[in-house]
């Protein structure tokens, strides 16, 4: 089997020339590990997929985790995760957007980023797609690093930034609120929805991928609070603010970013140490379900506020 590579929009890589059925030999687990530290993201097309064979095809990337949130496990595979729109938990993620209703939209985001240990990656596929709408963005961290001007780079290698959980998308710092209400069965705090509590969890503002030694700009939209003690570094609150908002800013440019259309058949794996990502929700009513598999994070990325001994 001969694997064929086309990049994305972007970022990313369409894989091509691979079966899911087919039994994945140490040569091909080596190629396609390869390819999803080089691209960051990967798209195979046209697979016929079941719960079992996404977890085997899980596992050559890693040990898989189960989600801590136990609230949407498959009980026939606990290693599944199952993401739905157009279901009965759609009251809990409903929000207005400019006044439009719109289910299970998301920030840019990574996985697990509130703990300090995000896990590494994830697999998702495609169970019922999306009539219109509910894309899946990715967006390459490295790649905006890379982009970054060397002032820039040399200033975030001394800072550290904190994220703050919290289930109110209002209570978010550096997340666009311009238009955004909750809905009305939107959570106001993690015990609504059955979720356990975080501490601040802090990391540094740029990071080295433990596998492929990239570096990989630590801001994300979603949960980011502050830079910590920025006077430090000689900065004022008053600049550090700027500073976090010029960067998510600089994240939000479609250079880094690739949006993903659902189709049946599809697979998309995604490495979370170096890529963040968001959904842009659905239409009430609209149905989608998306099978999520995670490959276990084995490395903490940052420390626990507060838990340090
Ligand atoms: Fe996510």
């Amino acid at each position: 089997m001969s694997l064929t590579v086309k990049p994305l929009a972007n970022i990313g890589a369409e894989v091509s020339g691979f079966d899911i059925n087919e039994p994945v030999s140490d040569e091909l687990a080596a190629e396609l590990k390869a390819l999803w530290y080089e691209h960051g993201m990967l798209l195979i097309r046209g697979q016929a997929i079941t719960p079992e064979n996404q977890i085997a095809f899980s596992r050559v990337f890693g040990p898989l985790e189960m989600h801590p949130l136990k609230v949407n496990t498959s009980d026939e595979n606990p290693e599944l995760f199952v993401l739905e729109n157009g279901g009965d938990k759609d009251q809990y993620s409903t929000a207005f957007y400019k006044g439009e209703k719109i289910v299970g939209r998301l920030d840019w985001h990574i996985d697990l980023h509130y703990t300090a240990k995000p896990n590494h990656g994830a697999v998702l596929t495609a169970v019922t797609v999306a009539a219109e709408d509910g894309l899946t963005g990715f967006g390459d961290l490295a790649k905006a690093y890379d982009a970054l001007d060397d002032d820039t780079k040399a200033l975030l290698e001394k800072l550290e930034v904190a994220y703050s959980f919290s289930m109110q998308r209002r209570h978010m710092r550096y997340v666009n609120l311009e238009g955004y209400e909750p809905g009305p069965y939107s959570p106001t705090k993690p015990s609504d929805i059955g979720f356990p509590d975080f501490p601040d969890a802090v990391y540094p503002a740029v990071h080295t991928h433990p596998i492929s030694g990239r570096k990989v700009l630590g801001i994300v939209e979603q949960f980011l609070d502050r830079v910590m003690t920025p006077q430090q570094f000689g900065l004022s609150n008053d600049e550090a603010i700027e500073l976090l908002e010029r960067l998510v800013a600089h994240t939000r440019k479609s250079d880094f970013h690739y949006f993903h259309q659902w189709q049946q058949g599809d697979l998309v794996l995604w490495d979370n140490w170096r890529i963040m990502h968001c959904t842009t929700g659905t239409k009430p009513g609209i149905r989608r379900v998306i099978n999520r598999t995670t490959i276990e994070g084995n490395t903490m990325l940052g420390r626990v506020l507060g838990a340090e001994v």
